[in-house]
């Protein structure tokens, strides 16, 4: 927060008791600039935050609200986070903002993150049912969209794979650098599917193991082009091989650069992100212990010289991946300073 502006600012949580809401609380319990007014939950509605989350007992002292009740305190707040399944959101936010335009919505579904309305049928199986606001919302890729985040009022959260491919394709795209296919192969934690317990997450059949899923059409594909064209004029198509591991939390990308160096990689990482606060760029493996729990990222570099490069992209899926991600846009788009509340060590093991 700005020395200019001591007053907290009012947040809203939209699915409060789910993997991204819970996270969400935690990040903006330590926030200095922003205090927490009330929040939502579903089957949860009318329990109280720490019989839900324990972990935030004593730290979060109020009840979930349902969903009628915060359309009903939206002059509480500056800043609402809607985590709510996918196609959920199309519904909730235009119907609060039309109420409430001055209030910031940071979408964390997949509803807005792209203006494709094809494509969004295509990934997501279902006609979008307020095609008209897509192109309302902006991007919230922090690092390369500041610009657009500062003041924006309608901003919808990358995914998380998209944000882990991302951190690994946008430098090279503004450098000029993609063409053709994009190979990249992701291992992600199962907490990248919410709180609902389904087969793939299952203990027994996740624990000790490792499958692929969505193999080139993963819904991330999506957004993630889109982004891309924002940024180059290139031809380059994803060509992204998803997996589920072992893990609960974190996301491990790795990107098949052959057309550069690892020195030519290592300087246009560097150049991209020296200066940011939250990513580190390293010679050689990033590993996931570094950013679980954390909004921190880390850009790896490998390879041979005469081989060609291979980058690497870790992020927590709950933090980089969704809420801390999204706490940095709010930090944008209210005009607090960076990186405020966000600047957390990972443990070491
Ligand atoms: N998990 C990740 O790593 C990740 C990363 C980036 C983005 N996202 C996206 O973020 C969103 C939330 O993900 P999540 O993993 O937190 O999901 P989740 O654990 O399943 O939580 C969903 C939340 O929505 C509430 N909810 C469910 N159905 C509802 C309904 N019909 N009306 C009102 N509230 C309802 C749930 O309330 P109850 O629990 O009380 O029923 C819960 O608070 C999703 O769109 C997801 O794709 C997830």
């Amino acid at each position: 927060m700005t020395p200019a502006d001591p007053v907290r600012r009012g947040v809203g949580v939209v699915g409060g008791s789910g993997y991204i809401g819970g996270e969400l609380l935690r990040y903006l319990s330590v926030h200095p600039g922003v205090e927490l007014r009330w929040v939502t939950a579903h089957s949860h509605r009318g329990e109280r935050v720490g019989e839900v989350l324990p972990n935030l007992r004593g730290i979060v002292d109020m009840e979930f609200a349902g969903l009628d009740a915060a359309g009903g305190r939206l002059e509480e707040v500056d800043v609402v986070f809607v985590a709510l399944p996918h196609n959920q959101s199309q519904e909730v936010i235009p119907r609060l903002s039309q109420a409430h335009p001055e209030v910031v919505f940071i979408d964390m579904a997949g509803d807005f993150r792209s203006a494709d309305r094809a494509g969004y049928l295509k990934y997501y199986k279902t006609e979008h049912t307020a095609p008209e606001w897509l192109p309302r919302f902006v991007y919230g890729f922090t690092e390369f969209q500041r610009r657009a985040l500062k003041g924006a009022t309608l901003i919808a959260n990358p995914g998380c794979f998209a944000t882990a491919m991302l951190l690994a394709l946008a430098p090279l795209a503004r450098a000029g650098k993609l063409h053709g296919d994009l190979c990249l192969t992701g291992i992600t934690g199962s907490s990248g599917s919410g709180n609902r317990p389904i087969q793939t997450t299952h203990h027994p059949e996740r624990a000790t193991n490792v499958r692929a899923y969505k193999p080139l059409v993963h819904q991330h594909s999506l957004e993630v082009e889109g982004f891309l064209k924002t940024l180059h004029d290139g031809d380059a198509r994803l060509q992204f091989v998803p997996q589920s591991g072992p893990i609960v939390r974190g996301i491990f990308v790795t990107l098949f650069t052959p057309q550069l160096t690892p020195l030519e990689l290592l300087r246009i990482y560097g150049d991209a992100y020296d200066s940011e606060p939250l990513i580190d760029v390293v010679d050689g493996s990033p590993e996931l212990r570094w950013v679980q729990g954390t909004p921190r990222s880390f850009i790896g570099v490998g390879g041979d010289e005469e081989r060609g490069g291979v980058a690497f992209s870790v992020i927590d899926n709950l933090g980089k991946g969704a809420a801390g991600q999204a706490i940095q846009n709010m930090t944008l788009a209210l005009g607090f300073a960076e990186p405020d509340g966000l600047q957390w060590p990972g443990g070491f093991v």
